[in-house]
Order: structure tokens, then C-alpha cells, then sequence
């Protein structure tokens, strides 16, 4: 299995400025032959089905940054698992800390998302992390414990991304030790809550990846690969996050841990 870098726009993005994104970065991968990393862009909703158009033939893979739990119906505004299926989508991230804490989503809204978003065939990254007081007090790993219980199904088969959301878009990361100690905290809880299923599933880092530590935490035991937001705006950073990605040992996302 191989690293998966995903790049979280957010909402960010308009035709002409989602351009000066794409380009480039098909022009780069052109240029590396192929990456030895699966490279996954989630633009907003507005601009899947152009960027499905314009990745076509392309080996990047194209995601929602989420859905609504409802197939159809009367709910203003909400966009379903199969409308983004339909745009051209085939990955959805759920249950960002952006979701959970600006629009009240709790474990029990993102795992009815994540059964739509299955139910629709999209992979779900789903994810969890901890608030900086949760850290501070002791509560980190009790915190994401009970997210990924309470957010993933019991068949759950996609991916998880750790994000602690004091990281996220402030250029501070937790130290390599503190990565290595979640990440194998998450694949002891994946592999008793989901058996064999959670014994190869990527558990991704994200909170403030970028070009400069890219290498060090794609290196660590256990990270499945990286989930990038500001930084994959910019489509040079972008590839050069996907440069530092690594093959994954077929029974586990293991390698170094740290000195
Ligand atoms: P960041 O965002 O890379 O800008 O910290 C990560 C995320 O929110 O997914």
C-alpha cells in the first residue's frame, strides 16, 4: 500500500484561481513520471465537476470535504454522497474539526455521514483530534479514542486522519514522539474496534504539513500519510509533500519510531 497525500482546500478556490493549483501540479507529476504516493485534491463543492473534467486521465484522485447524512430531499443548502459521486467525486472527508466545531457535529452526526458516504461507494477520511486544553489536561488520547468509536462504523474500510486542532493551520505539530504515540494509540483502537480491517487502514497526520517536515512525519511509524490545508494551495509545496511519501509495509504503516 502506498502513502495517500490529501490536499484540503477548504473553501478556497474559483475557476481561475483553482487553475494556478492544477496545472502546475499536473505539469510536476508529468515531469516525476507518476509519484510513489496516491494523491487526493478535495476542492469545494462548486468546482468538483470541473475539476473532475480537468483531472481526467490524471492519476489524482478526486474528494468532497463533506456530505450530507440524507440521500435526497428537503434540506437546503446540503449536498448528498451521491451528488458528489455525481460531480466526479470518489473520497469524502468527514467529521474535519472544522465541521465538529463550527457546525455542531458530533460523533453521532459524522457516523451517519459516513454510512451515506459508504452506502454512495465514496472512501470516507474521517477525522479526529483533540483541542489544545484537551492536550494540556491529559485527555488527548481518551479524546480520539472515543471519536473513532463513536464516528466509525463497525465494517468501517476507509481512512483516518489524526489532526490535532491546535496544529491545524497555525504551523505549530505536535513533536515525533507525540505523532508516533497517537498514531499507535489509533491503530490499537482501530484494530479492536474493526479486527483485520484496522490492522492495514492509513491513519493520515494533518495539522500544519508542509514542504519542511513533510519528510520527518511521513517517516514515522504508523503515519498512512498526510492531510494538507494550506499548504495544498499551493501546488509546488503540494508536490513536494507528495516527494517526501513513502511505500507502506503490506501488514502495517510501520517504520521508523523515533530516537
Ligand atoms: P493545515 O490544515 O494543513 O492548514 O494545518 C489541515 C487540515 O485542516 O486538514
Amino acid at each position: 500500500m502506498r502513502q495517500l497525500i490529501a490536499g484540503n482546500w477548504k473553501m478556497n478556490g474559483l475557476r481561475h484561481t483553482a487553475d494556478a493549483i492544477l496545472d502546475p501540479l499536473l505539469a510536476g507529476l508529468a515531469l516525476d513520471h507518476g509519484l510513489a504516493c496516491d494523491l487526493l485534491v478535495c476542492p469545494p463543492a462548486t468546482l468538483l465537476a470541473w475539476a473532475a473534467g480537468r483531472l481526467q486521465g490524471s492519476a489524482v484522485l478526486l474528494g468532497g470535504q463533506d456530505c450530507s447524512a440524507g440521500k435526497e430531499g428537503a434540506q437546503t443548502g446540503d449536498i448528498s454522497a451521491g451528488m458528489l459521486r455525481d460531480a466526479g467525486a470518489g473520497w469524502v472527508i468527514l467529521g474535519h474539526s472544522e465541521r465538529r466545531a463550527g457546525h455542531g457535529e458530533t460523533d453521532g452526526v459524522v457516523l451517519a455521514k459516513v454510512r451515506a458516504a459508504v452506502a454512495e461507494g465514496l472512501v470516507a477520511i474521517v477525522c479526529v483530534g483533540e483541542t489544545e486544553e484537551q492536550r494540556q489536561s491529559g485527555q488527548a488520547s481518551a479524546v480520539v479514542q472515543s471519536q473513532l468509536l463513536g464516528s466509525l462504523p463497525a465494517d468501517f474500510d476507509g481512512v483516518v486522519a489524526y489532526e490535532p486542532v491546535w496544529a491545524i493551520g497555525t504551523g505549530r505539530t505536535p513533536t515525533e514522539e507525540d505523532v508516533a504515540a497517537m498514531h499507535a494509540h489509533i491503530r490499537a483502537t482501530l484494530v479492536s474496534h474493526l479486527g483485520q480491517a484496522g490492522q492495514t487502514m492509513r491513519i493520515l497526520y494533518g495539522g500544519s504539513v508542509k514542504p519542511s517536515n513533510a519528510t520527518a512525519l511521513l517517516a514515522l511509524a504508523e503515519v498512512g500519510g498526510a492531510l494538507v490545508g494550506g499548504a495544498s494551495l499551493d501546488a509546488r509545496d503540494f508536490l513536494a509533500i507528495a516527494r517526501a511519501a513513502r511505500q507502506l509495509p503490506q501488514n502495517a504503516a510501520g517504520a521508523r519510531t523515533p530516537a
